[in-house]
């Protein structure tokens, strides 16, 4: 393992060649204008002296476990919230958050027979790309929700003020959160005899919940075989641990650029406040600041695409961020909706395998099928989610490409955001629980099924 205190340098002024802070030199979309530069300075400042939230060995270990997903051999699974939340933020929320995704790469390894890399939108989703910057309602003005990082999501004056002591608190909050992740996946939590204890209590009885319990079961035997075979399980640590990454979207550079450090093992610069950062579908421009940003540092990164990218951006952004075409370094996530997918993704996907570019495909099924409900609510389809997930792996095995995992947007609480599942959230039901600060996310049943459904589509 690298030295994790090492220092960082003090920022270097822009030339050509890339530093932490040459993407200052370029156009940066999604910034908050924060209306103190003193405030800001200090708040930077402060962050600069804080220890990395993630090591950089446990970057290149995520870049060598994407590498297998690149080759055909894993499969991703990345998922959390939309946007985490300051008020939100509970140990039972975290744990339940956790246990879904554990019950969903479990369903996903055993019904595919490959391993599942998982990494989780948490420990750092903090800040939201908007469409626009300014909210209106009757007839005031103010600046839009950037997530907690930025600013308040009540409507009020100085609620929306961009604030930079949010940074710090932000910072914070992921070490917790990241604390609290560490423990339950190596102390026990995640082992995997445990693995009827994932199931929530809301989920149990339900129809995925009993399908869950039904594998949960077969698991249990294969280990009490194993065992009896005198395999000694105790000693296999792969057994008791799970390796869970982090990630997020690196939108607000200033606060990436502050936790950024040079590897004193390789002398390469890691972002540390997540193993994983992506470029969103608003801020991936190839000559943008963002894209530059994360063209410099070492962490395995992700571009989201969006049904109006053309197969040149996408080579010019491998090229940007992965020129040297390793494997496992770059994650492409397609998010065209299900009503584009199938034309829009495959000349993309020929173009990236002719020019031999090793990337990760994964199909983030959400963001393409947002809408809003007649009765106001934003929210999206189970169905729309799954027939773009089915259009991906169509285009995919279409184009001789791996279709290489999913992104999602969930949470572990029983929300009724997204419309549809087997037991069906409905219209009128999304009043009932509409808790997210930001995009609607599946619920844990939902989460199951469509791991399930998902488990499917690979074994094809
Ligand atoms: C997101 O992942 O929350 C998001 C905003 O995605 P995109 O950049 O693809 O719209
Ligand atoms: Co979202």
């Amino acid at each position: 393992m690298s030295d994790p205190l090492a220092s960082p340098e003090p920022p270097r002024m822009f030339g050509s060649a890339w530093t932490p802070d040459s993407w200052r030199a370029r156009p940066a979309g999604q910034q908050p204008q924060w209306p103190n530069p003193d405030e800001l300075g200090t708040a930077l400042g402060d962050l600069r002296r804080q220890p990395p939230l993630v090591f950089a060995g446990e970057a290149r270990q995520l870049t060598e476990s994407l590498a297998a997903v690149a080759e055909g051999n894993a499969f991703l699974l990345q998922a959390g919230d939309c946007a985490e939340s300051f008020d939100a933020f509970s140990a039972d929320a975290i744990r339940d958050k956790l246990k879904v995704i554990l019950q969903m790469a479990v369903v996903l390894t055993y019904g595919t027979g490959v391993p599942t890399v998982k990494i989780g939108r948490i420990a750092g989703q903090f800040a939201k790309p908007r469409s626009a910057p300014t909210e209106t309602r009757d007839g005031t003005e103010l600046p839009s929700f950037r997530g907690d990082m930025v600013n308040d999501f009540a409507f009020d004056r100085d609620a929306r003020r961009p604030d930079p002591a949010r940074l710090l608190r932000s910072y914070h909050q992921s070490a917790a959160t990241l604390n609290l992740l560490r423990a339950f996946t190596k102390g026990g939590f995640a082992d995997l005899n445990r693995v009827h204890q994932w199931n929530l209590e809301y989920v149990e009885s339900s129809r995925e919940g009993q399908r869950y319990e039904a594998v949960a079961q077969e698991i249990e035997r294969a280990l009490r075989f194993m065992a009896a075979c005198g395999i000694d399980l105790a000693a296999e640590m792969q057994l008791h641990q799970v390796d869970f990454f982090t990630s997020h979207d690196a939108l607000v550079l200033g606060y990436e650029e502050a936790l950024t450090r040079r590897d004193s093992l390789t002398g390469k610069w890691y972002d540390c406040s997540a193993h994983l950062l992506w470029a969103g579908e608003r801020t991936r421009q190839p000559d943008g600041a963002h894209v530059e940003f994360l063209s410099g540092v070492e962490n395995p990164v992700g571009v989201k695409l969006g049904p109006d990218v053309s197969p040149q951006d996408v080579l010019t952004l491998c090229e940007r961020l992965n020129p040297a075409r390793q494997p496992g370094r770059l994650v492409l996530y397609s998010r065209m909706g299900a009503d584009h997918v199938e034309e829009a993704l495959p000349p993309l996907l020929r173009s990236v395998r002719m020019a031999g570019h090793p990337v990760v495909w994964a199909c983030d099924p959400m963001h393409g099928n947002t809408f809003v409900h007649e009765s106001g609510y934003k929210t999206r389809r189970f169905e729309d989610v799954m027939r773009e997930l089915r259009g991906f792996f169509a285009a995919c095995e279409a184009a001789d490409v791996w279709a290489g995992g999913v992104h999602v947007e969930l949470t572990g609480e029983n929300v009724t955001e997204c419309l549809g599942g087997t037991e069906e959230v409905l219209g009128d039901h999304l009043e009932q629980r509409y808790e997210t600060m930001c995009d609607p996310r599946l619920n844990a049943r939902q989460s199951l099924e469509l791991a399930f459904q998902v488990a499917e589509l690979v074994r094809r």
